[in-house]
């Protein structure tokens, strides 16, 4: 029989373990099973341009705690619709050459570490016939089927000691601090770093709230002697009966960067209540970064049972978290389904109980 050849890819939105995963697809593939693995350049851009590198054991030797991915990523890159350039006029379907560069490299399969988009991507390049097994990525935590995605205990941890640090100025200076964080459609980032950080008002897509009542809770805590409060709201919430506020639109893909409703909030608490208020963006810094060892520990899990995946020729599923069970789930069951907060979920029935207030009554 010949030697198998695993492809890897990291696509989307980087996040801290990617290097991790990649260290153990090719560990596994090469220790335990003597293949050969191949990553291609930022995400689906390398297999449309073939272009690549042969991940050796040299490759990957040190990178478990580096954050970012040795192989790039791209998020703008989708083979369905694709631009070589920025200013092309008009998108190409250049699918049929991912198929190409795979079968030149002749693979047994192609491992996708990505979130929602990637994995989506994944599944239609599995009904054009590639072995594809994914690894669900993202700091977003919103991949379904999986109770949690690698990056996402990291991304916690960066805005939970950022959190932690505002506390203290907002303290010394009386006033409410606006923590926005990253999520999309998801509010999971926001909910579990806001409980972590003891968070007097958790404000997320999945639960439209109402200014007044954000305001009243501030006020309310003014008058117990409470002279400052912490707010934590996702980048994709939205005040009830609203849109959710966009910053600004990919030129070439038209897909919306969310953003703007800290200011929202920070400057109607001030109008409507007197108190100083001031709104912080936590940004790409909670994508960046080393892994934290939770994180470190999951990545090497999933890495390695997708290899196990590839070389027992199941395809077409992306692995999984379970309880503490590493599974696989079908990736058409993935596809264009982004996993959100369930409104009456534990996480927020808990956080309830501690007084935080979700601005919906
Ligand atoms: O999906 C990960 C994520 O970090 C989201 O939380 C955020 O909305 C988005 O990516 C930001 O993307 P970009 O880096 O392209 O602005």
């Amino acid at each position: 029989m010949s030697e198998k050849k695993i492809g890897i890819i990291t696509a989307g939105g980087d996040c801290p373990g990617l290097n991790a995963v990649i260290r153990s697809v090719v560990k596994f593939a090469i220790n335990d099973c003597g293949a050969r693995a191949v990553g291609f350049l930022d995400g689906f851009r390398g297999l449309v341009l073939n272009e690549y590198v042969d991940l050796t054991f040299d490759r990957v030797s040190n990178i478990l705690s580096m954050g970012g991915t040795i192989l790039g990523s791209s998020n703008r890159d989708n083979p369905f619709a694709f631009y070589y350039i920025d200013d092309q006029k008009e998108p190409m379907d250049v699918s049929d050459k991912v198929v190409e560069t795979y079968e030149r490299h002749d693979l047994s399969a192609l491992i996708c570490i990505g979130g929602d988009g990637t994995l989506s991507m994944s599944h239609e390049f599995s009904k054009k016939g590639l072995n594809i097994v994914g690894v669900p990525k993202t700091i977003d935590n919103d991949v379904q089927g999986t109770d949690q995605t690698f990056g996402f205990d990291s991304a916690v941890s960066t805005a939970t000691f950022a959190i932690d640090k505002i506390r203290t100025t907002a303290e010394s200076h009386h006033r409410v601090m606006v923590i926005e964080l990253m999520g999309r459609t998801a509010g999971w980032l926001t909910l579990f770093s806001g409980i972590a950080s003891g968070s007097d008002v958790i404000l997320i897509p999945e639960i439209p709230f109402s200014l007044d009542i954000v305001c009243e809770k501030v006020v309310e805590r003014s008058v117990s002697g409470k002279r400052y409060s912490i707010i934590c709201v996702a980048e994709g919430a939205k005040v009830s009966g609203q849109e959710v506020i966009l910053e600004g639109k990919d030129k070439r893909t038209g897909v919306v960067r969310l953003g703007g409703i800290g200011n929202l909030i920070s400057n109607e608490i001030e109008t409507r209540t007197g108190i100083e208020s001031r709104t912080s963006v936590l940004g790409h810094m909670q994508r960046g970064g080393s892994p934290t060892p939770y994180d470190r520990v999951l990545a090497t899990r999933y890495g390695s049972r997708a290899a196990a995946l590839a070389m027992e020729g199941v395809f077409g599923v992306t692995v999984c978290l379970k309880g503490n069970e590493i599974d696989h789930f079908p990736l058409e069951k993935v596809a264009n389904n982004p996993r959100r907060v369930p409104p009456d979920s534990e996480f927020v029935k808990i956080a309830r109980t501690v007084s935080t207030s979700f601005g919906d009554y």
